[in-house]
């Protein structure tokens, strides 16, 4: 039934009647973790810093054995991109796929013709190249495609990758890349005989869910680590799959990061939870010579949520990635107490409360239409954004270019900046969002759900920033 990878695999029944996946304690760890290289960069006579990334079928190797697969300057994901605040950034993109795509840049704030949407298309042989300022704090992004009905074939191919933003805030976190700072993209695969399964079968309605899951393209991989402290940068890349990382032995983790950028400060945690497109950073002491593995668990029992929660494998429990510490450790520097400014958005200061009712592949009844605006926002202006999830299926929603605050957390790691957030079937979420980002009321900024089939279905919107009475260009309703 498994052909790859990393040993045998248990099915157990649970509760709920679907097959849950359980290979906690039952795999080796015997791949070490890829670690993404570090896109090279040069900066150009007008002082920006310039990146080439060319996406193009490729074949990556999935523990000894070769797959077709696609990529980056690379057979599957694609290398980390780097840039510090202020910069102005450039990045040609070359479109070797031999059809469409786009390339979105998850979490970043800028000019809406750069954001790499879906009306930003990159023809087959064709070059794009989006340039703009780094104007937000240090941050773990992502990138990856954006093509309407297009983006979960392509991202579950191996299109994705990391976008790293830097500041001047000291942290003391750990910050030597691969070494104590890792990157961890978190993907789920179905390997057959033929190689990524991707046929429509192995969609479900919300994208794949996998049954190999994958940190940085390798399989259940180790990775051997010098310090006492190291940061997990983890981004689920994965189409559908929620995962609730904790670590095996229940010991807790300091959690120092989210979506949009550290926390004011640290949080001690046993796990966090992220649905596609979500990032935490977590901070794991290890022991000399001990062997930690990371784990996705199933939901707390009890929590009315865990009754849908098999519908994005949040049933299944996962052994994800071992750290095994060295005999000595590289004792780790005191963090500072105050890691980032505070959220500080103010809900007593929003011009307006908006709905947005998530339900049957569309939100507010409407599904995306490329020419249709479905919000116009005023530039500067603080709205709240109130987002139910009324059609009983797990959804997780992402607005682009900005940052939010979620009202009344469910816990603690939506008490810093998020993008995306994952909306319960049967709950409400309250956003207060500032629109602080450049006025465009021609360029489109997409919200969605990032359930990457659910947006391909056009479970997607659009809204534009304009200046205060400006109209937008676009049809709206
Ligand atoms: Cu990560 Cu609109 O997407
Ligand atoms: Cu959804």
């Amino acid at each position: 039934l498994l052909v790859c990878c990393g040993g045998p695999t248990a099915a157990v029944t649970t509760v709920w009647g679907r097959a849950g996946l359980d290979t906690a304690g039952a795999v080796d760890f015997e791949w070490p973790l890829a670690i993404p290289p570090l896109a090279p960069s040069r900066l150009d006579a007008a002082g920006r810093r310039v990146f080439d990334l060319t996406a193009a079928p490729g074949t990556h190797e999935f523990a000894g054995r070769a797959v077709s697969t696609w990529g980056y300057n690379g057979g599957y994901l694609g290398p980390t991109l780097r840039a510090r605040r202020g910069e102005k950034v450039l990045v040609n993109i070359r479109n070797a796929l031999g059809e469409p795509t786009t390339v979105h840049w998850h979490g970043m704030r800028l000019p809406a013709v750069m954001d790499g949407g879906p009306h930003q298309p990159i023809a087959a042989g064709a070059t794009w190249s989006p340039s703009w300022t780094v104007d937000q704090p240090a941050a773990t992004l992502w990138y990856h495609p954006h093509l309407h009905h297009g983006v979960a074939r392509q991202v579950y191919r191996g299109l994705a990758g990391m976008f790293l933003l830097d500041d001047d805030q000291r942290t003391g976190l750990p910050s030597r890349y691969g070494v104590d700072d890792i990157p961890a993209i978190v993907s789920d695969v179905n390997l057959d005989d033929r190689g990524l399964d991707d046929t429509p079968a192995s969609f479900t309605d919300l994208g794949v869910l996998g049954r190999t899951v994958l940190v940085n393209g390798t399989p259940t991989p180790h990775l051997n680590v010098d310090a006492e402290l190291v940061r997990l940068r983890l981004l689920n890349a994965s189409t559908a799959r929620s995962y609730r990382f904790g670590l095996a032995d229940r010991r807790p983790v300091t959690l120092v990061g989210v979506d949009g950028g550290l926390l004011e400060s640290p949080a001690t945690v046993t796990d966090v939870r992220l649905t596609p497109g979500e990032r935490a950073e977590i901070l794991v002491r290890v022991r000399p010579g001990e062997s930690v593995t990371l784990r996705s668990f199933p939901p707390r029992l009890g929590s009315t949520p865990a009754l849908f929660d098999r519908f994005h494998g949040g049933d299944d429990t996962l052994d994800v990635l071992q750290l095994r510490a060295a005999a000595t450790l590289r004792p780790a520097a005191a963090l500072a107490n105050r890691l980032a400014a505070p959220v500080d958005i103010d809900p007593a200061t929003a011009a307006q409360t908006r709905r947005f009712r998530l339900a049957g592949h569309s939100i507010n009844g409407r599904q995306m239409a490329m020419d249709r605006i479905d919000t116009v926002v005023t530039r500067g202006a603080v709205e709240i954004w109130q987002i139910e999830n009324t059609d009983g299926m797990p959804h997780s929603f992402h607005i682009h270019d900005v940052r939010f605050r979620v009202l009344d957390p469910p816990d603690e790691s939506y008490r810093g900046w998020k993008d995306t957030v994952y909306v319960p079937p049967g709950r409400t979420l309250r956003l207060a969002i500032r629109f602080d980002g450049a006025a465009d009321p021609e360029h489109p900024y997409m919200y969605h759900c990032h359930k990457l089939t659910h947006e391909d279905h056009g479970m997607m919107g659009q809204f534009v920033v304009v200046e205060p009475g400006q109209p937008p260009a676009l049809s709206h309703p």
